[in-house]
């Protein structure tokens, strides 16, 4: 029996020394310490000796044991230190390694005017306000002079959702929305998108942008227009800008006015930008006819009004030298990392 368990113990030191695993480990537990191990199946024969023999095999069997459950104990505590040390190795930081740079995005040169547009009209009092893009037919048109059969219709093909229902063709229907809200003095901007079913080229798209201005106060003049309108241009486009106001048609403006710049290219005697003309022209404005003034509740009698809209593609490409409209849209990195 002495022989026998000091077998055990040496191959146990064996097989502890070469488990990899906290599993081996506990396999090697059940295979010697277990109920059915091999130290228990010989502690269960200790009957047959005789009374001599007994305590002296009883403390070698428990020297074996101890032995064991101290080599197990320390196997155990080996694996964990390793994986600790594997697990911090993995972890390891080097702090002098460059940084890994995320890309930043930059404004669309959209946004970059568009901006620009909103800090001269807020420097002369303006406030911004939004509109819905899905409009009623009612605000889009009714309200601002075009009845159903009204011709103007005709120029802004309509994206209908339903017979009442529109994708605003314009940012007009905004001035509707804040004059019912609010009564004068009102001075507001309102840039925004706009649809209209035109077929893509590089100077129309389906989608683009506008920003429509209203002001609305006792006294308001054409004068006020001008004035506005000149110091909003030598804003935009430098001091030396020349404006010049030319008589129109807008149902809802009466009476109406197109605002042209002098091609800062050529300065008036026509070149390529502004197609021979000497003139770029910007927008499109007017004092607000009286019936729209109504329509909204504000009695013309007591107040008047001026409103402008200007197309946001054109101005940008203007500025930037831009030929082709679709560029805004197609999101192309390398045109957009110009600006
Ligand atoms: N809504 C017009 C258009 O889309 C632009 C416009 C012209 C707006 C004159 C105005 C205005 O407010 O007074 O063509």
């Amino acid at each position: 029996m002495k022989n026998q368990l000091e077998a055990i113990r040496s191959n146990a030191s064996l097989a502890l020394e070469s488990a990899a695993t906290q599993q081996e480990i506990e396999a090697l537990r059940i295979k010697y310490l277990g109920k059915k191990g091999e130290l228990t199946s010989i502690l269960k024969q200790m009957g047959k000796l005789s009374p001599e023999e007994r305590p002296v095999m009883g403390q070698l069997a428990n020297e074996v044991r101890s032995f064991i459950e101290n080599e197990i104990a320390q196997g155990i505590k080996d694996i964990k230190e390793k994986q600790q040390a594997e697990k911090l190795n993995s972890e390891k930081l080097d702090v002098t390694m460059p940084g890994i740079c995320k890309p930043l995005g930059d404004k669309h040169p959209l946004s970059i005017v568009l901006d620009e547009i909103k800090e001269i009209f807020i420097g002369m009092g303006f406030d911004i306000v939004d509109g819905p893009e899905v409009e009623y037919d009612y605000y889009n048109f009714e309200a601002l002079n075009m009845p159903k059969d009204h011709p103007a219709r005709d120029t802004q093909d309509t994206f209908y959702i339903t017979d009442n229902i529109v994708l605003r063709t314009q940012t007009s229907p905004v001035q509707v929305r804040v004059m019912e809200k609010q009564q004068p003095p009102i001075r507001i901007i309102s840039p925004g998108r706009v649809y209209r079913s035109d077929t893509v080229d590089a100077t129309h798209s389906p989608l683009f942008h506008q920003i429509e201005g209203l002001v609305v106060d006792k006294g308001i003049t054409f004068a006020d227009l001008k004035g506005t309108l000149e110091t909003f241009v030598k804003r935009l486009y430098g001091e030396d800008s020349v404006v010049r106001f030319r008589p129109h048609h807008f149902p809802f403006t009466e009476p109406s006015a197109e605002v042209d710049v002098q091609c800062f290219s050529c300065h008036g005697k026509g070149c390529r930008l502004c197609k021979g003309e000497g003139w770029i022209e910007i927008l499109g404005c007017g004092m607000v006819h009286p019936k729209v003034l109504q329509n909204c509740g504000i009695d013309p009698e007591i107040y008047s009004g001026f409103a402008l809209g200007m197309g946001l593609e054109r101005v940008v490409m203007r500025r930037y030298g831009i030929d082709d409209m679709r560029m805004f849209f197609e999101n192309d990195v390398r045109f957009l990392n110009q600006f």
